[in-house]
């Protein structure tokens, strides 16, 4: 059965973040730093779906989607990231875990969506090793309690997004700026995959999958420079968290300073154990050049400039969402899991009418035609199983705080009420029609 379904994420929804027990998180810290979050909005509240999910799921039953996939908070089940577990934290997931069960949606849980447990940050974070085994810690209490009924698991969420914003930018938590300094970063939060892949196995886990940010990357021209630029800029992106866990071996990462001296002998066995899915999370492609002289990275983002764009300014390229998904079938062939599209969607400025409508055509013009280049890619053979919405409800879009809206659903911050925008009905209709073909 083919999985239609809308995706959220803990820190981004579920406010509440003091109670019943749960720890800080990295995002709570950085969050409430002054300049980091556009406004100083925070997810102390966010769409207070840690109150509300009973409503959220209601909505979901409306939209007659088939699974939905949201993140467990590492700090709510471990308050301090290791040791003491907080029965509320797992009571949460589990009522919610049931509920959707009740209404025929699959929960589909992702266990790290980069709210690390603030103390861990306080012991190196993703830069130390320790936290790898910390994890996989915390997919077994997790899982202990859920995988009798949660079929499909997703260990990390975009590490490629967490190394680069959270670490080598600064722009995310835990607002470090290291630039290719962070590059354990990434190998701690894939060995940390690798580790709880089992850890899933062990606790009874049916599928277990890894979700990446990926972008099909274009050259500016067919110049040497640029064609060399775009390589290292894919080496980053996407083979630096394809190639070791589908492959076994990182790509070479010669055009960057050495800075993967952590990685021991091992690592990649356990990196590379065997998933059953991938998830795909794609907004757009990414068009590079050579860089300046004298730069300090060996590419430069030469941007798309002859689309259109979203809210947030990212272009709109429906037919991307192919060109990645072929390029992917033709880079790893055999080695290539089925897919999900994990996340879609694009912000747009919703307008919110008196008589309580959001007419917002340009998202729907835009999940139309993602769809459509989906099923394009799988008409070229590529096995694709899912399709997620990003996102069910507008929430806190990180360093843009409540400035971009994304989802199918309108949310008034101030009072709490859910609207669902005509995407909403779209989307209903379209899930209908797809399961009556069926
Ligand atoms: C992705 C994130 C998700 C959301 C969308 C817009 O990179 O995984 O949480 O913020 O972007």
């Amino acid at each position: 059965m083919f999985l239609w379904g809308t995706a959220t994420a803990a820190y981004q929804i579920e406010g509440a973040a003091d109670e019943d027990g749960r720890g800080p998180s990295v995002w709570d810290v950085f969050a409430h730093e002054p300049g980091r979050v556009r406004d100083g909005h925070t997810g102390d509240v966010a769409c207070d779906h840690y109150h509300r999910w009973p409503e959220d799921v209601a909505l979901m039953a409306g939209l007659g989607v088939n699974a939905y996939r949201f993140s467990v908070s590492w700090p709510r089940v471990l308050p301090s990231g290791a040791g003491e577990v907080n029965a509320k934290g797992l009571d949460f997931y589990e009522r919610l875990v049931d509920a959707l069960l009740e209404k025929g949606v699959q929960p589909v849980p992702t266990l790290f969506h980069w709210d690390l447990p603030q103390a861990l940050e306080e012991r190196g974070g993703w830069l130390s090793r320790d936290t790898a085994a910390r994890f996989a810690d915390y997919a077994a209490v997790v899982a202990g309690r859920l995988a009798d009924r949660v079929p499909l698991w997703i260990t990390l969420n975009e590490p490629f997004v967490h190394m680069a914003y959270g670490y080598a930018m600064g722009v995310h938590a835990p607002g470090r700026a290291l630039l290719t300094g962070a590059l354990p970063a990434a190998h701690h939060q894939l060995l940390g995959h690798g580790l709880a892949v089992r850890a899933l196995r062990a606790a009874g886990a049916r599928e277990v999958a890894i979700t990446n940010n990926c972008t099909p990357v274009r050259p500016a021209s067919t110049e040497e420079p640029d064609l060399r630029a775009a390589e290292a800029y894919d080496i980053l992106h996407n083979r630096l968290f394809l190639d070791p866990v589908l492959l076994g071996a990182y790509p070479d990462l010669s055009a960057y300073p050495p800075g993967m001296d952590c990685v021991r002998d091992g690592d990649l066995e356990v990196i590379a154990a065997p998933i059953d899915a991938l998830g795909v999370n794609y907004y757009n492609p990414t068009r590079i050049a050579a860089p300046e002289a004298g730069a300090g990275l060996p590419f430069a983002d030469a941007g798309l400039p002859d689309h259109p764009t979203t809210a947030f300014g990212w272009p709109i390229v429906p037919d991307g969402l192919r060109e990645l998904l072929t390029g992917l079938k033709d880079r790893y062939g055999a080695a290539l899991p089925p897919i999900h599209i994990t996340e879609n969607g694009c912000s747009q400025e919703d307008v919110l009418t008196g008589d309580g409508t959001v007419e917002d055509e340009g998202r729907i013009a835009f999940l139309r035609d993602h769809i459509a280049a989906m099923r394009r890619a799988m008409a070229e053979g590529v096995d694709v199983r899912g399709y997620f919405v990003w996102s069910l409800l507008d929430n806190f879009e990180w360093a843009e705080g409540y400035h971009q809206r994304f989802g199918l659903v309108h949310v008034d911050y101030t009072t709490q009420r859910r609207t669902p925008k005509a995407s909403y009905r779209w989307y209903a209709e379209w899930v209908r029609s797809q399961n009556t073909d069926t």
